[in-house]
C-alpha cells in the first residue's frame, strides 16, 4: 500500500505575510491522517516557513531545483541550498516551467539528477497539451518525458522519486480530467515504470494535478493508481487544502 501524498504548489502567489497566515492556518488545523502533506512555497519564503513547520508533520518542498550543483547559474537555487532549509521535495518539469521557461526533457532530467544526488526527492511533473490529447499523442509525449529521465538517471533512482501527471488543459482552468481519464494515464505511467522495474512501479507514488478541489479529490484518490494530488489554486486556502488532504481518510 503506497502512502498518500498531498502537495500544495503555491506557484508565484502570496506575499510574505499571507504566506505566514496560510502556513499558520495549516499548522493550526491539520488533522492527524496517515498521509503526507507537503507545501511548496516560493523560494524566498522557505526559510521562515521551514522554521514554522519544524516540529509539525508538514513537509517543505520547492517548486524547482537547479540542474547544476554550484557555479555561475544566475537565478538558480541548488539542491544543497534547499537541503540547508529542510526542503525534502522539489518539483521538476512542471508544465509551467516547460511552457514558459523552455525546460526541455533533458533539462528536466538534469534537474532530477541534481535533486537525487543532493538528497532531495524530485517530483517529476509530466503533462500533455489539449492539442496532444486531441490528436492522440498524449501517451507518447508523457512516455518521452519519463524515458528521458530514466535514460539519464537510471530506473533505480525512481525509488526516491515521485511522478505527477498534470494535464495542461486542466491546470487552473476548472476543467479536471475525469477520474477514469486520470487513472488511464496513471496506469500507463506505472506500466511504463514496471517495464523497467516492477519493484519501482510498486513503490512509486503517482500524483494527479489539475483543478483538484475538495469536491473532486475523494473520487480521484479512489482510483487504484492515483496515490496523491498536486494542488495549485485550492492549496492557497487552508480550509480547501486541508479538506483535500482529509480525503485520504476513507
Ligand atoms: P491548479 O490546481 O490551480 O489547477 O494547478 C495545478 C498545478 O499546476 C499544481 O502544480
Amino acid at each position: 500500500m503506497r502512502r498518500g501524498l498531498a502537495i500544495g504548489n503555491w506557484k508565484m502567489n502570496v506575499d510574505r505575510s499571507s504566506a505566514m497566515v496560510l502556513v499558520n492556518a495549516i499548522v493550526a488545523k491539520i488533522p492527524e491522517i496517515n498521509a503526507d502533506l507537503v507545501i511548496c512555497p516560493p523560494y524566498l519564503y522557505i526559510p521562515e516557513i521551514s522554521e514554522k513547520i519544524a516540529n509539525t508533520s508538514i513537509i517543505c518542498g520547492a517548486q524547482n531545483v537547479a540542474a547544476h550543483s554550484t557555479g555561475a547559474y544566475t537565478g538558480e537555487i541548488s539542491a544543497a541550498m534547499l537541503k540547508e532549509f529542510d526542503c525534502k521535495y522539489a518539483i521538476v518539469g512542471h508544465s509551467e516551467r516547460r511552457q514558459f521557461y523552455a525546460d526541455t526533457n533533458l533539462a528536466v532530467a538534469e534537474r532530477f539528477c541534481q535533486a537525487i544526488s543532493g538528497g532531495i526527492i524530485p517530483i517529476l511533473s509530466t503533462s500533455e497539451t489539449l492539442e496532444e490529447r486531441e490528436n492522440g499523442t498524449a501517451f507518447d509525449v508523457i512516455a518521452e518525458q519519463i524515458n528521458t529521465v530514466i535514460d539519464k538517471a537510471g530506473i533505480e533512482s525512481f525509488m526516491n522519486a515521485v511522478i505527477s501527471y498534470e494535464p495542461l488543459w486542466a491546470i487552473g482552468t476548472g476543467k479536471t480530467a475525469t477520474d477514469q481519464q486520470a487513472q488511464d494515464v496513471h496506469y500507463f505511467i506505472r506500466q511504463l515504470i514496471a517495464s523497467k522495474s516492477q519493484k519501482v512501479a510498486d513503490k512509486i507514488q503517482i500524483l494527479y494535478g489539475g483543478s483538484v478541489k475538495p469536491e473532486n479529490a475523494q473520487k480521484l484518490l479512489a482510483m487504484p493508481d492515483i496515490d496523491g494530488v498536486l494542488v495549485g489554486g485550492a492549496s492557497l486556502n487552508a480550509d480547501s487544502f486541508l479538506k483535500i488532504y482529509s480525503s485520504f481518510q476513507k
